[in-house]
């Protein structure tokens, strides 16, 4: 268990915008920021960041929640996994009380990989620098292929030496696990004995967004050898191949910068062009990419620059699942580099211009190069040509038609002048795409519309966005906001608003004044720690460990509320902001409550009125009624105001 001190540490650093901004790409927006919703698909963006109230809200499929919830949604994290990510994060220290067993190993498993990776990465480093073998063999060959010292030592780049468990021996002496060393895929059991797994190989540490290694590509140096060029790490718990692109803790920066992320094929690829200056650059191993590798892309830039060697098997693989680029609106531009060079080749042929002149003059469309590579292979097979038709119409379909119009456009117009048919015929074939598509859409949609109802006979979040359409639930809900927002603000001279709130209902049973017991048990859990002495706020409750409560403090930080006019009328023409006006939105939703219980006691006298009674009991009872009456005058005089959304 991490503890309350830690977790509190974490909380006073949380910046939801900057949480949310690793995943999307925010902009500002007045006082929130805005950008595309990273849980459904969207062309235009309304998924909502507030940083004042520490909450995310989007307008298109209704998911909100706090930084905590969003990283447990969209990296399907535990609470406990989020808050560590956090703890990371912002550095700081986890001090844990006792864990579990079994969270024990799963927790050391993942940060073990890790030690031992960065044990691994250090070895190997070591050895191409310091000694012979890693001189003569390692450093020559990397020396050879144009590396320098400072790139090698940037990269982290080392040698694994040839003998059978250097490596291997080095480890256990560091009395690392053996399962875990066996995870890591640095090592593997041969005549029951650990032995090294990338013997006499340069290695390529591969990093994680905040430059930790993940794993390694070890690259054969004999040309003889019928062994693969590259081993790479099995997936384990933190080596996940399809959520990985080779360079991108180097890289980040300089895709944001240029606006553009260049994508290469290999390790050597990103390794050379750094090397030459050009730091925009990710791999992704040769194989296509995935959407998570697309969602990476995309919160860098929307501009992705393929860049493959004009023979290589990898264009095929990157053809593959390039629609899902153009539905996730990157714009994808292909350049093929020249007579069987790869990237890290030319570049140390031409230079750094030359070959930024070079990718300039040649970017070409990503869809019309497919076509015309596909056009190629159908030769005259007129089965293949009219499957090409089909797929190239349907990967058309898939640029947003309201965002890029004349995109599409001229895509229908281009591709049908490479294939030689009408261009309507096309057009109408993109159209069929794009119904079917409606289609499976609103097919999804309902499905997910049955599954939310039959979800909000349980979930709490769901029933209480459907009591939000009662105007009884939203003001009981507004004075809690209230209490929450500004009960540590001071009411007078004397007193907190808090203690002015508890003040006013101490005479009134909770119970009865509101109805949502869920907000009962938020007051009182409030008073319980103002009692302490604590100093609550939203926040104390908006990262609650129980889910429950916290989705009732982001749905109330959510809600919209406004005082009517008239109190903007009274301030003559200054337009007043919630903070402005806390004592009288604390005021006025303190006594509509009021005012509301009178009401219904009023109703309960006057059917008890109406049933038989001795004239003293009627007496008594139209004296209550009288009496009632008079605090609901007095009340609805005070109160002027009427809290509505
Ligand atoms: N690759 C791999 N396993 C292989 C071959 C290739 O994982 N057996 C991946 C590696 O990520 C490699 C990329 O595919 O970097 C591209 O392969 P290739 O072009 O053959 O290697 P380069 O990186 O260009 O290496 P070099 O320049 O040393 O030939
Ligand atoms: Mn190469």
């Amino acid at each position: 268990m991490i503890s309350q001190n830690t977790i509190q540490q974490i909380l006073s650093r949380i910046d939801v915008v900057e949480i949310v901004g690793s995943y999307v790409k925010l902009k500002k927006r007045g006082a929130n920021y805005l950008g595309l919703c990273p849980f459904h698909n969207e062309k235009s963006p309304s998924f909502t960041v507030s940083p004042s109230k520490e909450i995310y809200k989007c307008f298109g499929c209704g998911k909100s929640g706090n930084s905590i919830s969003f990283l447990m949604d969209l990296e399907k994290y535990s609470y406990v996994e989020a808050l560590r990510w956090l703890a990371n994060k912002y550095n700081v220290e986890i001090e844990e009380t006792e864990l579990s067993p079994e969270q024990k190993i799963q927790q050391q498993s993942a940060d073990s990989l890790y030690i031992i990776n960065s044990f691994a990465q250090k070895f190997f480093s070591d050895y191409l620098f310091n000694t012979e073998e890693g001189k003569n063999i390692g450093l020559s060959y990397l020396e050879h292929r144009g590396f320098t010292e400072a790139t090698i030592k940037k990269f982290q780049i080392g040698y694994n030496p040839e003998a059978r468990d250097v490596f291997a021996t080095a480890a256990t002496h560091a009395q690392y696990n053996q399962e875990l060393l066996l995870k890591t895929g640095l090592v593997t059991v041969r005549d029951e004995r650990l032995v090294d797994n990338y013997r006499g190989r340069v290695i390529f540490p591969i990093h994680n967004q905040s430059g930790k290694v993940l794993g390694f590509g070890a690259r054969v140096l004999k040309t003889t050898d019928k062994a693969p060029k590259y081993i790479n790490t099995p997936e384990n718990e933190i080596y996940v191949k399809s959520k990985i692109l080779y360079g991108s803790y180097f890289a980040r920066q300089a895709i944001d910068k240029a606006d553009e992320c260049l994508l290469v094929e290999g390790y050597t690829d990103v390794v050379s062009l750094h090397q030459a200056g050009i730091e925009n650059v990710v791999a992704s191993g040769g194989t296509s990419l995935t959407p998570d590798q697309l969602r990476l892309v995309k919160k860098y830039t929307d501009n992705l620059t393929i860049i493959y060697d004009g023979d290589s098997a990898g264009i095929k693989a990157a053809l593959r699942g390039m629609d899902l680029a153009f539905e996730a609106g990157l714009n994808v531009k292909l350049v093929l580099i020249p007579d069987n060079e790869d990237p890290d080749s030319y570049v140390n042929k031409v230079g750094a211009d030359e070959f930024r002149e070079f990718i300039a003059a040649n970017k070409k469309d990503f869809i019309l190069f497919q076509l015309s590579v596909s056009l190629k292979d159908a030769g005259t097979d007129s089965a293949k040509k009219a499957a090409l038709v089909n797929q190239v119409a349907e990967t058309i379909s898939k640029i947003n038609k309201a965002e890029d119009f004349t995109k599409q456009q001229d895509y229908i117009q281009q591709c049908s002048e490479i294939l030689k048919i009408e261009e309507s015929g096309l057009h109408t074939l993109v159209n069929k795409f794009i119904r079917e598509k409606i289609t499976k859409e609103e097919g999804r949609i309902n499905r997910e519309q049955a599954a939310d109802d039959l979800a909000a006979s349980t979930a709490p979040v769901d029933d209480e966005a459907l009591l939000l359409f009662n105007k009884d639930e939203l003001n009981e809900r507004a004075m809690v906001r209230a209490l929450l927002e500004f009960g540590i603000k001071q009411w007078d001279e004397t007193i907190t608003v808090a203690e002015h709130v508890f003040a006013e209902i101490r005479d009134w049973n909770l119970e009865e004044m509101i109805d949502n017991k869920k907000l009962i048990s938020l007051i009182n859990n409030y008073r319980a720690l103002y009692d302490e002495g604590a100093v609550p706020t939203p926040k104390t409750f908006l990262y609650n460990d129980d889910l429950e409560v916290s989705a009732l403090v982001v749905s109330l930080m959510d809600d919209q509320y406004e005082l009517s006019p008239n109190w903007k009328e009274v301030f003559e023409g200054k337009i007043n902001t919630r903070e402005d006006l806390y004592k009288e939105e604390v005021f006025s939703t303190v006594n509509y409550l009021k005012l509301r219980k009178i009401k219904r006691m009023m109703d309960e006298n006057q059917r008890d009125l109406e049933k038989f009674h001795t004239p003293e009991e009627q007496l008594t009872l139209l004296q209550v009624h009288q009496h009632l009456k008079k605090t609901e005058i007095e009340l609805t005089k005070q109160l002027g105001t009427v809290i509505f959304r």
